[in-house]
């Protein structure tokens, strides 16, 4: 053997020898499903950038192991929704699904998921049956479930001494049970919903709904709106002459990632949600610099979310050293994760959903400002699980 060779298989031998096995393995694939166009754009795009947030805090990789983005638009359309699905799990055969936003497309991917056991971790979907009737093992919840901001406003509402609510929303999975836990919250408080008002998704021709409003007099108006809709809304309820009348009680997301658009027509509206920008913890703090380095932007709940969903994959990867085949132990782990979210640190539900607080929020020039906390560690009920 000459001299040459044995340096080079020295070389070659103590580079095998200090590589960590992980870093020999194929990049995780991870596949985003969520919207990049239509009234839901936004927010899918800032649950991305808190989910790569999270990875390039971390060096670019997730407990050592490489990652590889797979991109899919669901158009926030439910019809579109197993195609959508299946091009990830059968096309691009990706080892973990992120996403979506909209409940109707979730709960889509959730019977998908099920059935190929692909792991899914919703970043922001509050369809309740996603940890509910749906729940599976490998099925896990960054963000929240529909009835969790709902209930916490209706708790409020009743509260601050409202006895009569209409509600008004989009008649779809998340508007109904939001607006159902509203309804539970508020009649235990004491109060009484009059009325149920809703459009289809993701319309926004509010006028007709607005006027009988405004005829009715309730005390106080619960909405669930999000995105280009809720600016939408919000304006429209404020220009119809209703704002300063009947007060509005929303779910956070009418006013979250949506201020600066709502200007001032949203301004003091009070709204319940497991995030809120001015939240003083250093942990809060740091997150929302980070991010506004990185992406010249204010973080949102749905940058949140989606840095949630990276800390709990984290979480998972790190258990079995960032080799995903060990799937029995990385689930345990997710499973048993107290992560360490901008919101407040949150551990999940048997059902795998976050158990969180709920604050008080209010609208104040580009940010959902802190009034309090209004149910304390709130695990949704997750009906209809078996696991
Ligand atoms: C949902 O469809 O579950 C949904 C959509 C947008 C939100 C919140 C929930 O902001």
């Amino acid at each position: 053997m000459n001299r040459r060779f044995t340096l080079v298989a020295a070389a070659l031998a103590a580079a095998f020898a200090t590589t960590p096995l992980m870093a020999q393995q194929a990049p995780l694939k991870v596949g985003f499903m969520l919207p990049a166009t239509g009234t839901f754009a936004a927010l899918g795009e800032m649950i991305e950038k808190g989910f790569k947030l999270h990875v390039q805090e971390q060096g670019g990789k997730l407990a050592g192991r490489e990652l590889q983005y797979f991109k899919v638009d669901d158009e926030s359309d439910p019809s579109k929704a197993t195609d959508n699905v299946n091009k990830l799990i059968k096309r691009d055969q990706v080892d973990v699904i992120v996403g979506t936003v909209h409940s109707g497309v979730a709960l889509a991917m959730a019977r998908a998921a099920k059935e190929s056991n692909t792991m899914l971790i919703v970043p922001n979907a509050g369809a309740d049956a996603i940890t509910g009737a749906q729940c599976a093992p490998n099925i896990f919840r960054s963000s929240f479930s529909n009835w969790q901001p709902g209930y916490a406003a209706g708790v409020v509402a009743a509260q601050k001494g409202y006895k009569r609510a209409m509600t008004i929303t989009w008649n779809y999975a998340a508007g109904q049970e939001t607006v159902k836990g509203f309804n539970e919250g508020f009649e235990k408080g004491g109060g009484k919903v009059m009325k149920e008002l809703s459009l289809p998704f993701p319309n926004v021709e509010f006028q007709a709904l607005l006027t009988e409003i405004a005829a009715q007099k309730p005390d106080v108006v619960f909405a669930f709106f999000a995105g280009g809709g809720a600016v939408k809304f919000v304006k429209d309820y404020d220009a119809a002459g209703l704002k300063k009348g009947i007060p509005l009680v929303a779910s956070g997301f009418l006013t979250d990632g949506t201020l600066e658009a709502q200007g001032a027509s949203a301004q003091g509206i009070l709204s319940t949600l497991h995030y809120a920008d001015n939240l003083d913890t250093p942990r809060n703090n740091a997150f929302r610099k980070s991010f506004a380095l990185a992406y010249k932007a204010n973080a949102d709940v749905y940058a949140v979310q989606g840095y949630d969903a990276a800390q709990l994959l984290g979480a998972g990867l790190a258990a079995v050293k960032g080799d995903f085949a060990k799937r029995e132990p990385m689930l345990a782990a997710m499973k048993k994760a107290s992560i360490d979210s901008p919101r407040g640190k949150f551990t999940l539900s048997p059902q795998h959903n976050p158990v969180q607080d709920i604050f008080l929020r209010e609208a104040k020039g580009t940010n959902n400002e802190y009034r309090g906390v209004a149910v304390k560690a709130l695990a949704d009920p997750g009906r209809g699980c078996r696991m």
